[in-house]
């Protein structure tokens, strides 16, 4: 099933080396939450390097239903009038968020401590993910929430009128339910504290205090505590958005296995709390240089400079799981590449992703002739080698962009040709995948 209209079958199939530059588009998560800030402040909010995939250009509509306004300017280019913290106008129709769970539930955050009532939806594959894990925290505050069975979308959250402050301590490595509960304690009066037990990406840390909120991280026995003090004035700020390292990891992955590969990939975030993917593949033997080293829009980038390497399968350690979440499907992939045995501990939050992600990774490696194991929080990929892994199948994306992505580069490796039922989900965060990967000189086309 598509996630906007019908299936798109792409096969990826062998061919010569890939070269060039690859200029992979703006990150994801800050470009939701340079949208979501904007909204939140007084002025105007300049925007450069958004991502214009389907999740981001969800979200801009979300916060114009909010009552900011949202303009495109040029590419990349946009802008953001906002309303203030506890600005927020009540939406007149349903909020549909499309396939991206950090949409909803940073929005439902920002939402739920302002008088007002937002019904929020999604496609097939947002409406089976678990919404509980931030309703619960924004009931705290004095937030309720209506949803379906299992606390799935379609979901009425009616924002708390006289919002209390809250102290929560993350049950589970999410960036998205941290960042909901510190979004919802900005309209609430005294400190939020957030307290989480292994460290997820920052982004909205970062950015809450560049638009002026007080933010503190202390590191204690339970973990970072992050208090947030309430009600701050935000003032709009420019945010320069940098290129997303989950995006960049499908033309690194592809160079990786590609024969006689050497590509350029500019400008890419190497926050720490989102570069464990390349750590991971430098242990495995892959040649990746870090040049350029600097800091762009607040954060620490690089240009990478990857070349064809011959891989070894490693233990991934479990402590490295956050700051890779989004990067295991591709990973996998490439661990059927290597030599000798990848193993994946402490992956259980890839079960609620865009989909089941080790089962989706499970049955179409073992589709493509790759034996692996799998329990409920790991995943063992047994690599059969450079050249090594059979291919010639068509495999069930589940509407899932990184499911898709991953086996379109594994399918640039494979003796033979390697189909996604659906590549049309690739659009929701990187939507100039096809032309960017042809452009290195990859073979991916479209059936039809
Ligand atoms: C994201 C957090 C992660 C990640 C997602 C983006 C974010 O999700 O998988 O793609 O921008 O906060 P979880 O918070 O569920 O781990």
């Amino acid at each position: 099933m598509s996630a906007h209209g019908d299936p798109i079958l792409m096969t990826a199939c062998k061919g010569g080396p890939l070269s060039g530059v690859a200029e992979v588009p703006g990150d994801k998560s800050i470009s939701h939450r340079a949208l979501i800030l904007g909204a939140l402040s007084v002025g105007r909010t300049e925007i450069t390097g958004l991502l214009e995939g389907q999740d981001v250009l969800d979200t801009a509509k979300a916060m114009q239903a909010f009552g900011a306004r949202v303009t495109q300017h040029g590419p990349g280019a946009w802008s953001v009038e906002g309303v203030g913290v506890g600005g927020f106008a009540e939406p007149e129709a349903v909020i549909d968020c499309g396939n991206s769970g950090t949409g909803v539930r940073l929005i439902m955050g920002c939402m739920a401590t302002s008088p007002l009532t937002a019904t929020f939806t999604g496609d097939a594959s947002l409406r089976k993910r678990p919404m509980g894990r931030v309703t619960d925290p924004l009931a705290l505050f004095g937030a309720r929430a209506y949803g379906r069975e299992g606390g799935r979308l379609p979901m009425t959250v009616v924002g708390a009128a006289e919002p209390m402050p809250v102290c929560y301590t993350t049950p589970m490595a999410s960036a998205q339910v941290k960042s909901a509960v510190l979004l919802a304690g900005l309209n609430a009066p005294g400190e939020t504290v957030v307290i989480e037990k292994t460290p997820t990406r920052d982004h909205t840390e970062r950015m809450l205090r560049g638009f002026g909120a007080e933010v503190t991280v202390e590191e204690t026995p339970e973990g970072s505590r992050i208090t947030l003090k309430g009600q701050p004035e935000l003032t709009a700020q420019k945010v320069a958005v940098p290129r997303d390292p989950s995006s960049a990891a499908f033309p690194v992955c592809a160079a990786l296995l590609v024969p006689g590969s050497d590509i350029l990939v500019p400008g890419v975030s190497q926050n720490p709390t989102r570069n464990g993917l390349f750590l991971t593949l430098r242990e495995m033997g892959a040649d990746i240089e870090f040049l350029n080293e600097r800091e762009e829009g607040g954060e620490p980038v690089a240009d990478l400079r990857v070349r064809y390497s011959e891989l070894t399968g490693i233990t991934v350690p479990a402590a490295r799981a956050a700051s890779q979440i989004d990067e295991y499907p591709v990973l996998a992939a490439v661990a059927a590449c290597a030599h000798g045995t990848t193993t994946m501990p402490g992956v259980h939050e890839l079960r609620v992703k865009e989909s089941d992600r080790i089962d989706a990774m499970a049955r179409g490696l073992e589709a493509c002739g790759v034996k692996i194991e799998e329990d409920e929080d790991t995943l063992i990929v047994h690599g059969l080698g450079p050249g090594g892994v059979p291919g010639g199948a068509t495999v069930a994306t589940h509407i899932d962009h990184r499911i898709a992505m991953s086996f379109l580069v594994l399918g640039l490796a494979a003796q033979a040709p390697i189909t996604v039922d659906d590549g049309s989900p690739i659009a929701t965060s990187f939507p100039v995948f096809e032309d960017l990967m042809r452009g290195l000189g990859a073979t991916i086309t479209r059936a039809g």
